[in-house]
């Protein structure tokens, strides 16, 4: 029997579509995958049916009964837990007051004994163990996530909506997560599961819905699909994957990276003790979970923070003490993993954000005088180049803030990556995009160093840097804990080091 019907659900924002007679069934014991691209509508379907937002259109039928939820509240006084993205925990408390936050009903006083014995049994059960009485920020991002699993299961939810849980996990936690879904699920609890990763949909759901563009495209039963077809279903249409690699000498060093470190006031240093090479004609993929001194690296590198020790050559030159515009000068280029931030000028329009670099000089500026003809024929030139989709005409004066991630990431590419530039980082380049924009960055950064130059490809995403990485260097503490060939690059191994477990300990 399903648990959960949601029929021909429709929401809009601002007069556009976000879900178009959506159709949902998930059963008791089942866990169902909810799959799409970038915007196909996934948290807003979760968001309706968990009391967030209200549908314009459709009904929703739990345990049979047609319902309708107000707040987050109401679903869960009928059995509905959603874990978002962005956990909602109370930084400054402990484990305890946050799984019993809101409990509290004026006029009792809540048995904390009782609670704390609770949340130890409910723990032990599902493999979820957590210090009570730890402050959630001396947490991992992996025990927070167990924490507000075990809050919606303390309040005794027989669905839990997990809305991309794995993205902040590396493959190991994400292992262990997954036994804890199979061991709710042989519990009888029913889940639903956000991810846009194919092999965490076949190692764990045992059905599929896919949303494309706010639609349902279909339902499938896990067991009698594969990647490819998932794919196909949720981009519509085939994507070739291969890449042509050329054979490059990567032997001439390029950039040298010599005890290299950051350290901000008296704290433990942010980049420590770094000895790094890059070579010509390489990517070298950085791997690493979020924040363990990654984006440091690239603007280390980059000419946007000073190192507080350390040297850094880049072809035979020390370039410690030289600023951005003299390194960009010299050939290094800059794709922030922030478009928004550091990217682009938003407000501005297509033509301006891609002279950023260079509206100074020639040919921009002759004589104190942008040369108008010059930018615009420069955008235009881009624009087909690059594909991007401006709106309406092809012309440079869109507002860049008016357009899809995937071409504003489109025109940071085009204006970083010069016939000048020799080494190129690129932090988590195609975070955010969909897939056909996603391969397009990907082959623009093959082809760079296909070309004979350096990429640095910092990315959460590791079947992007196992695809591209020529090398994997991989972080840990402001440290690089290991680096791998190619050909020894695999998923655990990569894995481990990200957990901090260096070579000699996993041998
Ligand atoms: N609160 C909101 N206001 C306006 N637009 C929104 C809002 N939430 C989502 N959208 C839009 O609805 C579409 C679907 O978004 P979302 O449900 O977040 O997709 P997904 O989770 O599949 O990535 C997107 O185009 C998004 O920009
Ligand atoms: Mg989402």
């Amino acid at each position: 029997m399903n648990i959960l019907e949601m029929k021909q659900i429709s929401k809009k924002f601002s007069g556009v579509y976000a879900n178009e007679a959506v159709d949902l069934s998930v059963k008791k014991g089942e866990i169902h995958a909810l799959l799409g691209e970038n915007g196909a509508g996934k948290t807003t379907l979760m968001n309706i049916l968990f009391g967030i937002y209200s549908a314009d259109e459709g009904e929703i039928f739990w345990k049979g009964k047609k319902v309708k939820f107000y707040s987050p509240k109401d679903a869960i006084a009928e059995g509905i837990g959603m874990v978002h993205q962005h956990f909602s925990l109370v930084n400054k408390m402990t484990v305890l007051d946050n799984v019993i936050l809101g409990l509290r009903k004026q006029g009792f006083f809540l048995d904390r004994k009782g609670a704390k014995k609770k949340l130890g049994e409910l723990a032990e059960k599902y493999g979820l163990s957590v210090d009570p009485e730890a402050t959630i920020s001396e947490l991992s991002v992996g025990q927070q996530q167990r924490v507000e699993i075990l809050k919606a299961l303390y309040r005794n939810v027989e669905l839990l909506i997990l809305d991309e849980p794995t993205g902040v996990l590396t493959p190991q936690e994400t292992e262990q997560f997954f036994d804890v879904l199979r061991k709710l699920k042989m519990e009888g609890y029913a889940v639903i599961i956000i991810t846009h990763r194919m092999s965490e949909i076949m190692s764990i759901s045992d059905r599929v819905t896919i949303l494309r563009d706010g639609k349902k495209i279909i339902d499938l039963v896990t067991k009698e699909t594969n990647p490819t077809e998932l794919s196909n279903y949720m981009i519509g249409r085939q994507l070739d994957y291969d890449f042509e690699v050329k054979e490059t000498e990567q032997k001439k060093s390029a950039l040298f990276l010599q005890n290299v470190t950051v350290r901000k006031a008296h704290k433990k240093p942010v980049l420590d003790e770094i000895n790094l090479e890059v070579y010509k004609g390489e990517i070298l993929g950085i791997a690493g979970v979020d924040g363990n001194g990654q984006r440091e690296l690239a603007e280390v590198i980059a000419g946007i923070q000073k190192t507080t020790k350390g040297k850094i050559t880049f072809y035979g030159e020390e370039i410690a003490a030289k600023n951005i515009k003299e390194r960009f000068a010299r050939g290094i280029s800059y794709i922030s993993d922030d478009r928004h931030q550091d990217g682009l000028i938003l407000d501005m329009n297509v033509e301006e954000n891609l002279i950023l670099r260079q509206y100074e000089r020639r040919p921009y500026l002759k004589s104190g005088i942008f040369q108008k003809n010059i930018i615009r024929e420069n955008a235009v030139k881009t624009i087909e180049k690059y594909r991007i989709k401006t709106s309406g005409t092809s012309t440079g004066d869109t507002q860049v803030k008016l357009m899809s991630g995937g071409n504003q990431q489109k025109i940071v590419l085009a204006r970083e990556i010069t016939e000048h530039s020799k080494l190129i980082i690129a932090s988590q380049p195609t975070r955010g995009l969909d897939i056909g924009a996603t391969q397009f960055v990907r082959q623009v950064l093959m082809e760079q160093r296909n070309e004979g130059k350096s990429v640095i490809l910092i990315s959460a995403d590791l079947e992007e840097i196992m695809q591209l990485s020529d090398r994997v260097a991989v972080m840990f503490g402001g440290k690089i804990v290991g680096i791998l060939k190619k050909e020894e690059a695999e998923l655990e191994k990569i894995g481990l080091l990200m957990g901090g477990i260096t070579k000699e300990e996993t041998n």
